[in-house]
């Protein structure tokens, strides 16, 4: 899997747009979050595994969020992000018509997407959102996809109906089987695999442990098997050197490198402890701001 590096663009920062809120959903009792941002600058440039990085206050913190879908004409971005601590949060109560401080995008270097075959996409959570991008433009280059999508509980099941629409098949799982399959992802993969001696590749998003699990079924395959990582980022730029991940024993800036590596070549249990870090700072910083 190559990047598209040549057609990457260089950074802009816009300072045109508002990135005002034009449409907002909550959703798995107010866990999971959509919103579309005014930001017709992003939207015309953003590809395939792009992310942006906001901030929703002057002087708050830079946080990254995939662009998972994005219209042109409207100019609009959308995201889906899980409320998890205190920016999502502060996120959250963002109403349509307020905006963002501001939106720096499209960042992250865009897949190159090309016509392989038989493809299985699988999303956990809300790696779905992160998924959703790039299953679409696999679409495009007309792939037989099978789409494997995943939560903890039904309501955790995100862009079921837009997965739908471009998976030839799409298979549902739940941990507590209150939707779909009873299960993990990878007890559907695990499956699918066996089944399909003709799959070319295999895309995996969602939590760091899932990605793990989804290369390490893969590996025996040697199917081609790629990630999105998620590391703690900051500038978003190759700056601060944050995002730092080892992928086939070289150091790799994942916001300017990535987000997206082949999986079979990541330290992931490096990423696992290193994305601890600050958890309990990030704890306190949450009890701080709820009080
Ligand atoms: C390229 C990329 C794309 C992402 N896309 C999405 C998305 O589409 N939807 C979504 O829900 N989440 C996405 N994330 C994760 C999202 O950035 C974090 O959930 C968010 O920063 C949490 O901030 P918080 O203050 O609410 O939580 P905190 O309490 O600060 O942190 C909760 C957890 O979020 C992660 N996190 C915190 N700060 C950062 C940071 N600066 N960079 C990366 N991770 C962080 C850590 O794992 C941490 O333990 C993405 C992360 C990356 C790197
Ligand atoms: S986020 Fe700073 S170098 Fe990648």
């Amino acid at each position: 899997m190559k990047k598209d590096k040549k057609n990457s663009e260089p950074l802009i920062q816009d300072f045109t747009s508002s990135f005002t809120v034009v449409y907002k959903e909550e959703m798995a009792k107010r866990t999971i979050c959509r919103m579309d941002i005014e930001a017709p600058l992003i939207a015309r440039k953003a590809r395939a595994g792009q992310f942006i990085v906001l901030r929703v206050r002057e002087g708050g913190e830079r946080i990254p969020m995939t662009i998972t879908d994005k219209d042109p004409e409207k100019g609009t971005i959308t995201i889906f992000y899980q409320v998890i601590g205190k920016t999502t949060a502060l996120m959250r109560t963002l109403k349509v018509g307020e905006s963002f401080a501001d939106v720096v995008g499209p960042l992250g270097v865009p897949d190159e997407i090309e016509s392989v075959g038989k493809i299985v996409m699988v999303g956990g959570g809300t790696g779905t959102a992160v998924l959703y991008h790039i299953t679409k433009a696999y679409r495009e280059k007309d792939n037989y996809i099978v789409g494997i999508i995943g939560g903890r509980e039904k309501e955790l099941i995100i862009l079921e109906k837009e997965m739908g629409v471009l998976c030839d098949e799409l298979i549902i799982t739940t941990d507590d089987g209150s939707y779909g399959e009873r299960g993990l992802v990878t007890d559907a993969l695990t499956r699918v695999l066996k089944d399909s001696p003709d799959i070319r590749l295999v895309w995996g998003i969602g939590p760091l442990a899932m990605m793990k699990a989804v290369a390490n079924l893969t590996r025996p395959y040697r199917i081609k098997t790629m990630v999105s990582l998620n590391p703690i980022m900051v500038d978003g730029t190759g700056m601060c050197g944050c995002c730092r991940v080892t992928v086939a024993t070289q150091t790799k800036f994942c916001c300017v490198d990535g987000p997206s590596f082949d999986g079979h070549e990541v330290d992931f249990d490096e990423l696992l402890k290193r994305k601890g870090m600050y958890f309990p700072q990030e704890r306190e910083s949450l009890l701080f701001s709820v009080r």
